[in-house]
C-alpha cells in the first residue's frame, strides 16, 4: 500500500522558510552559544546582558571569569577604553572602585601601582593620593607588605625630610616617628605577649594583667611581680646563669599606672623633664603595666651595662624569651636612652626572630606584626 504524499504548496513553503529565517535571526544562534559560555563561566544573567550588550562577548569569554570585569561592566561608571586594565586589576571591596580605578588611571598610575594602592586603600585613601599630583615613586613606599595606602603622603612628605631609604621611611611612619612623641596615640585593645607599648601605643588606665610574685631570692624587694610565663623565664635564666657564678634579680617589674605616675614625676623632680622623657614613659604609655618586663640587675645591684651579667644576657637573653628593649644609639627609633637593664618578654620563638632581624622591637612589630 502506498500513500500518496501530499505536496506542500509554494507560498506556504516559501512562509515556512520565512518565518525560519526570521526565528533564527531573533534567536541568534552566536549569541546564545556565547550566553551559554559565560553562564558556565559563571556570569549572572545581569553581567551576561551586559556583556551582550557591550559586545565583549569575544573578550571575555576568552579571559574567563574575572570579578573586576564583571563588576565593572555593571557600573554606571563604565568605561570601554579601560578594558584591558580592568581585567588586570585585583577584585577588591571598596567604594566607588571602578570610578577609583578610572580615576587612577587618568591619574596616569599603572596597573601595578594601582594593585599596590588597592591592597589596603580605602575610598578616602584615593581621594587623597588624587588629590596631589602624581606620585612616581608610589611603588618605592607601598611594595613593602606592611605599607599602608593611607599613610602614602606622610610617606612622601617624610622622606622629602629625611635621609632614610624606602624601607626606614614607611616603617618610621607607620611607627609615628613623623609624628611628636605621644602624638595622636592609639589605646591598645588586644592584649596578649606579643603587644607592642611605646610612645604611640598606650595602654588603658585600669590595664592589669594577672601576676605572680617573683621569688625573694632573685628580687630587689621581694615584692616584685610579673606574668607567670615571664617570672618562669626569668627564673630559669637567673638558675642557668648561677652555674657560671652570675646573679641577677628583678629590681623593677610591674608597674600600674599609678606607679608610673609617681615616677615619672619623681624623676622630674630629681632629674629634670628631659631626662624624665628620656628614661621613663608617660603613665599608660610604660611597657612595665604589660606585665612582660623585667629591670635587670646583679645581684650588687648593680645596672648593668659593665657587669658581666650584662654581657651574658647581651648573647643569651632571647634564648628565653627575652629581647633587651631600648638599645644603645636607637633612641630615635624607641624614644628611650639606652637601657641596658629594661628586659622584655616576648617568648623564646619571637625574641629568636627579633634578635635574628636585628630590628628594635617597635620596628620588627609593625613590619611583622601589626594588623
Ligand atoms: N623606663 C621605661 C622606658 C619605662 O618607664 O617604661
Ligand atoms: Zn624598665
Amino acid at each position: 500500500m502506498s500513500r500518496k504524499r501530499k505536496k506542500m504548496k509554494k507560498p506556504v513553503l516559501i512562509f515556512i522558510v520565512v518565518i525560519l529565517v526570521v526565528v533564527i535571526i531573533l534567536i541568534n544562534p552566536i549569541t546564545l552559544i556565547a550566553k551559554i559560555r559565560l553562564g558556565n563561566l559563571k556570569y549572572s544573567k545581569e553581567s551576561i546582558d551586559k556583556i551582550i550588550e557591550y559586545d565583549l562577548d569575544d573578550k571575555v569569554i576568552k579571559l574567563g571569569y574575572n570579578k573586576t570585569i564583571d563588576a565593572a561592566i555593571k557600573d554606571k561608571n563604565y568605561d570601554k577604553k579601560n578594558f584591558d586594565k580592568y581585567a588586570k586589576i585585583d577584585y577588591v571591596k571598596q567604594d566607588d572602585f571602578i570610578k577609583n580605578i578610572n580615576n587612577l588611571l587618568k591619574k596616569k598610575y599603572s596597573v601595578k601601582e594601582i594593585n599596590l594602592i588597592n591592597k589596603t586603600a580605602t575610598k578616602e585613601d584615593i581621594d587623597n593620593i588624587l588629590s596631589e599630583s602624581i606620585i612616581l615613586d608610589i611603588e618605592d613606599y607601598l611594595g613593602f607588605d606592611y605599607a599602608k595606602a593611607s599613610n602614602v603622603l606622610r610617606y612622601v612628605a617624610y622622606k622629602e625630610e629625611h635621609d632614610y631609604d624606602y624601607e626606614q621611611v614607611v616603617t618610621f611612619v607607620n611607627i609615628g616617628l613623623d609624628k611628636e612623641f605621644y602624638d595622636e596615640a592609639i589605646e591598645i585593645n588586644d592584649f596578649n605577649e606579643t603587644m607592642l607599648v611605646n610612645k604611640y601605643r598606650s595602654l588603658p588606665k585600669e590595664y592589669a594583667p594577672d601576676l605572680v610574685t617573683i621569688d625573694s631570692e632573685y628580687s630587689s624587694d621581694g615584692e616584685q611581680k610579673a606574668t607567670k610565663d615571664t617570672v618562669d623565664a626569668f627564673i630559669e635564666m637567673a638558675k642557668d646563669m648561677e652555674k657560671e657564678d652570675l646573679h641577677i634579680i628583678a629590681n623593677s617589674s610591674y608597674r600600674s599606672y599609678e606607679d608610673q605616675e609617681e615616677i615619672y614625676n619623681s624623676y622630674t623632680k630629681k632629674y629634670g623633664g628631659k631626662y624624665a622623657k628620656e628614661y621613663a614613659a608617660l603613665p599608660g604609655f610604660s611597657e612595665h603595666q604589660t606585665g612582660y618586663v623585667i629591670d635587670i640587675a646583679n645581684n650588687k645591684h648593680q645596672i648593668f651595662d659593665g657587669t658581666q651579667e650584662y654581657q651574658w644576657l647581651k648573647k643569651n637573653a632571647y634564648k628565653y624569651g627575652f629581647i633587651l628593649r631600648y638599645p644603645d644609639k636607637k633612641q630615635d627609633i624607641t624614644g628611650y636612652a639606652y637601657e641596658s637593664w629594661h628586659f622584655r618578654y616576648v617568648g623564646k620563638e619571637l625574641a629568636q626572630k627579633v634578635v635574628d632581624s636585628n630590628l628594635t622591637y617597635d620596628e620588627y612589630y609593625i613590619r611583622f606584626l601589626d594588623k
